[in-house]
């Protein structure tokens, strides 16, 4: 039997941090044993919040593949860029004609991005993000979106599209399946969302000598001021990398910590060590990469010609059931 397809994107960021790994990446890497992946680049939807983002797009593009690439992404699988595929645009632009303003402007997530953003009058290509996204999702009929739960609203959005569409004309388009990633929240240094806006990150990039010195400004708990105060791991920052990069040490840690005979500076160092170690391999691959860069330009060609075919044999379909196009 075929494997199911899966297909998820991010909007071009640059270099990734452990929030981008442990919310997103380290799954998409899971998931190429079972399913046939699509991952791509959505320099697109880059433009709705910052229509100026196209100026450091190819840099920020280069730099998350080569991330995604050095955390094991195969690159036998397509990898590509949004605005390669201009067939992306045309469906979105058949799909903006099967839903209404009222459904777009009901979307949670964009209720929070213009609350974010502080913005007072909306952009019109923002109010269709959903829209796009759909036409990235059903162009290559992928059955499985694996996303963040604040993106779940715009796979709903893409099922109804999907069905609106297919009623309208004919069946073209599969309804596909949210899958919610799982993972325990890493939080930023600070407790905060880790993101490169809060200066409270570490990158997948960073150095052990880069990571200790991000390690080292992470807020832990408050009420452990002295080495050999008590402390609580729950609330700590710190040991929340601890669970995620440091399982085997997990009990020793807690106990130390709550009968303060761990102090936070010894604690920080062997979690910056453990943070450093876990990603050895991504490093060694990136300095590979960063030598070939010919090599990741190559992957990305195959990803975007792979994508275009796929997306022209729909665009076929959809032409044939509306009788136009
Ligand atoms: N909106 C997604 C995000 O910001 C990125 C994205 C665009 C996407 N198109 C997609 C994710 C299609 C999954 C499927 O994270």
């Amino acid at each position: 039997m075929a494997k199911k397809r899966i297909l998820s994107g991010m909007r071009p960021s640059g270099r990734l941090h452990l929030g981008n790994y442990a919310g997103a990446l380290e799954n998409w890497v899971q998931l190429q044993k079972e399913y046939d992946c699509f991952y791509f680049i959505a320099d697109w939807h880059a433009l709705t919040t910052d229509a100026e983002a196209a100026f450091t797009v190819k840099e920020n593009t280069l730099q998350m593949v080569i991330d995604w690439l050095s955390s094991g992404i195969d690159p036998q699988q397509p990898i590509f860029i949004q605005s390669r595929v201009k067939a992306h645009a045309e469906l979105h632009l058949l799909f903006s004609m099967l839903i209404t303003t009222a459904r777009l402007e009901r979307n949670p997530t964009l209720k929070e991005q213009i609350r974010d953003l502080k913005a007072e009058t909306m952009i019109y290509g923002h109010l269709g993000y959903p829209v796009l996204q759909a036409a990235d999702i059903l162009i290559y009929k992928a059955n499985v979106v694996p996303v963040g739960e604040d993106q779940a609203p715009h796979v709903e959005i893409t099922r109804e599209l999907a069905r609106k569409f297919n009623q309208t004309y004919d069946e073209v388009f599969p309804e596909p399946e949210t899958r919610l990633t799982q993972f325990a929240r890493l939080p930023g240094l600070d407790g905060r969302k880790m993101g490169k806006s809060n200066d409270n990150y570490i990158l997948l990039s960073d150095t052990p000598e880069q990571i200790e010195k991000r390690v080292r400004t992470a807020i832990t708990d408050p009420q452990k001021i002295r080495r050999n105060d008590p402390g609580r791991p729950d609330i700590c920052n710190v040991f929340a990398f601890h669970k995620k990069f440091n399982q085997a040490e997990i009990q020793d840690i807690r106990e130390g910590c709550e009968t303060g005979a761990l102090g936070c500076v010894a604690c920080k160092k062997n979690c910056a060590q453990k943070i450093a170690d876990f990603f050895a391999p991504h490093r060694e691959k990136r300095a590979y990469y960063e030598a070939h860069m010919d090599e990741v330009q190559e992957i990305i060609e195959l990803g975007v010609s792979k994508a275009n075919e796929i997306a022209a044999q729909t665009m076929d379909e959809v032409h044939n059931v509306m009788k136009m196009g």
